[in-house]
C-alpha cells in the first residue's frame, strides 16, 4: 500500500493538462486507499479475526419487487435470525434509485435510520459500511461493485462474479489492491450432499484411485455455462479438487429457447441461443489424501429434460473399495434445492451391499432453505475463516474455466469452418441433436477402464 502511494507521486512531475488530470484523480484514489489503510490498522488493533461485532453491511439489490426478490430469500433470512443478528447490523441498502431502495427499507421492516442510495458511489463513500453484498442481475455486478472494491471495503459477489473472465479478474485485482477482503457466493460448498460427500471421500472408505467419472443433465435453466453448469462444476470440483488437463466438446443441440418466468411457469420468449447446451469434458484430478493423483474425471451436461423416469443428474466417484453415488431424480441445481429427490448410496465392495447414506442441513435449520449455505458462508466470514468460502481469485478461477471451455469451442468452429471452405463446401453450423449419446454407455466406458 505505501509503495503504492510513492508510485504515484513521480508521474505528477510531467506537467501537461492530461497529466494533471490524471494526477489529480489518482491523489484522490491514493488519499481514499490511505483513509482505508488506515482504518484498516485501527480494525487489526482490534483484531479482525475476531471482528467485533455487528458487522455493518449494506446490501445492493434487496428489492420489493417479487420478480427479483432473490436477496430477500437467499440473503435476508440469515441476517435478520438471531444468529445474523448477533454478528451482522444491515445499516445501508442500494437500488437502483433512493425511492426504491426507501420501499425496500419499509417493505422488509428495517429500521428507519437505514441509509438509502441510489448509485454505487454513494454507497461506496459511506465510511461506515464494511461489508457490501451484491445480489443483483450478473451484468449489473462489476459497475454496482467497483466503487466499494476500491474503497478497500469487503465485498461479496452473487455466483457469476461477472459476465466474463476479464471483467471478473478486473474487481479482483482492484480488491487486492485496495486490501478489502472477497467473498463470492458459490452456496453449494454449504450444501449436506457437498459435506458429506467429501467426509466419505475423507473417511478413506472407497479410495478413490484412477477411475471417476461424472455425468448429468440439466432441465430448463438461465445461462446455461455459467449458471446451470458453473454451480454444478465449482461443487463437484469443491469436493474432488480442481479439474485439470479439461478436454472438452461442447454443441448448441437447440439453438432456439423458450425463455420461461420461473415465476408464471409461462413461456415469456423464444430467443436464439449462442451459448452452448451440451458440455462434454474429461481432465485429471490433482489429487489429495485420499484421491489419487491424475484419477480420471469425466462429466457431461446437457441442458434437456431428463430421459423419461431417469434422474436428472448422476454422479459417481469410483473407488478401489466402493462405489460412490449421487442420485438427483428432479433437479440438478442441488445448491439451490429441496434435495428431497437426492440419494447418497455407497456400492461396498467388500460387503457385496449397496448402503444408503443419510445426510441433512446440521446448521441453520430454522433459515429458509435459500438462506442456509450463505449463513454458513457470512459466519465463515465473520469469524475471520478465509478459506472456507470462495474469494474473487477462487471466482477468477472457476471463470478461466469456463472460458477455457468456451474458447476451445470457438477455436473448434473455427477450425472446422476452414476446413470446410478449404474443401469448398460451406460452413454448416451446429450439428443438431445427433450427437448425444447417454448414459449407459460411459458408464460401460469407465467400468471397463477399472
Ligand atoms: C485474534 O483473535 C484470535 C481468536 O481469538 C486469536 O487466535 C489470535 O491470536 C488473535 N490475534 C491477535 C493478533 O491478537
Ligand atoms: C457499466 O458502466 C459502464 C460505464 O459507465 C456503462 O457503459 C455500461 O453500460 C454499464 N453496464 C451496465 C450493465 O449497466
Amino acid at each position: 500500500m505505501t509503495s503504492n502511494l510513492s508510485h504515484h507521486i513521480p508521474a505528477a512531475s510531467l506537467w501537461s493538462t492530461p497529466t494533471f488530470i490524471a494526477f489529480l484523480i489518482t491523489v484522490f484514489l491514493a488519499f481514499g486507499s490511505a483513509q482505508v489503510l488506515r482504518s484498516r490498522r485501527t480494525d487489526k488493533a482490534l483484531n479482525t479475526s475476531k471482528m467485533v461485532p455487528p458487522i455493518r453491511v449494506a446490501i445492493i439489490g434487496l428489492s420489493a419487487n417479487a420478480v427479483t426478490d432473490w436477496a430477500s430469500r437467499a440473503h435476508l433470512p440469515y441476517f435478520l435470525s438471531p444468529a445474523g443478528r448477533s454478528r451482522y447490523q444491515i445499516v445501508a441498502l442500494c437500488n437502483s434509485d433512493v425511492a426504491s431502495a426507501k420501499r425496500s427499507i419499509k417493505m422488509f421492516n428495517l429500521p428507519p435510520e437505514t441509509r438509502a442510495y441510489g448509485s454505487p458511489e454513494d454507497l461506496a463513500a459511506d465510511p461506515d459500511v464494511q461489508l457490501v453484498v451484491c445480489s443483483t442481475r450478473v451484468d449489473k455486478h462489476f459497475n454496482t461493485t467497483l466503487p466499494s472494491v476500491k474503497a478497500g471495503k469487503d465485498v461479496l459477489v452473487e455466483w457469476p462474479l461477472a459476465e466474463n473472465v476479464g471483467k471478473a479478474r478486473e474487481l479482483a485485482e482492484e480488491a487486492k489492491k485496495a486490501g478489502g477482503r472477497t467473498l463470492v457466493g458459490l452456496q453449494g460448498w454449504y450444501i449436506p450432499t457437498t459435506l458429506k460427500l467429501k467426509e466419505i471421500i475423507a473417511s478413506g472408505r472407497i479410495a478413490v484411485s484412477d477411475g471417476l467419472k461424472y455425468f448429468a443433465q440439466r432441465k430448463v435453466g438461465g445461462n446455461f455455462v455459467t449458471i446451470g453448469f458453473g454451480h454444478v462444476w465449482d461443487w463437484v470440483q469443491n469436493v474432488v479438487g480442481d479439474v485439470q488437463n479439461i478436454q472438452s466438446r461442447l454443441q448448441i443441440q437447440r439453438p432456439e429457447l423458450n425463455v420461461i418466468d420461473s415465476y408464471t411457469g409461462r413461456v415469456s420468449e423464444i430467443i436464439k441461443s449462442d451459448v452452448p447446451d451440451l458440455i462434454a469434458l474429461t481432465g485429471t484430478l490433482p489429487g489429495s489424501e485420499h484421491i489419487v493423483e491424475g484419477a480420471t474425471f469425466s462429466m457431461k451436461f446437457r441442458r434437456a429434460r431428463a430421459f423419461q423416469g431417469e434422474p436428472a443428474l448422476v454422479w459417481t466417484i469410483y473407488g478401489e473399495k466402493g462405489e460412490i453415488r449421487l442420485t438427483a431424480a428432479v433437479d440438478t441445481m442441488l445448491q439451490v434445492s429441496q434435495l428431497a429427490d437426492v440419494t447418497i448410496e455407497i456400492d461396498d465392495f467388500a460387503r457385496h451391499r449397496v448402503e444408503r447414506v443419510d445426510f441433512r442441513w446440521e446448521k441453520y435449520t430454522e433459515l429458509p432453505l435459500l438462506s442456509r449455505s450463505y449463513a454458513s458462508i457470512y459466519e465463515a466470514y465473520a469469524k475471520g475463516e478465509t478459506g472456507k468460502y470462495g474469494d474473487f481469485d477462487y471466482a477468477v478461477r472457476r471463470h478461466a474455466q469456463l472460458d477455457g471451455l468456451l474458447d476451445s469451442w470457438d477455436a473448434s468452429k473455427k477450425a472446422a469452418a476452414d476446413s470446410a471452405s478449404s474443401n469448398g463446401r460451406p460452413a454448416h453450423e451446429e450439428l443438431r441433436g445427433i450427437s448425444y449419446v447417454g448414459g449407459a454407455p460411459m458408464d460401460t466406458c469407465c467400468r471397463i477402464k477399472l
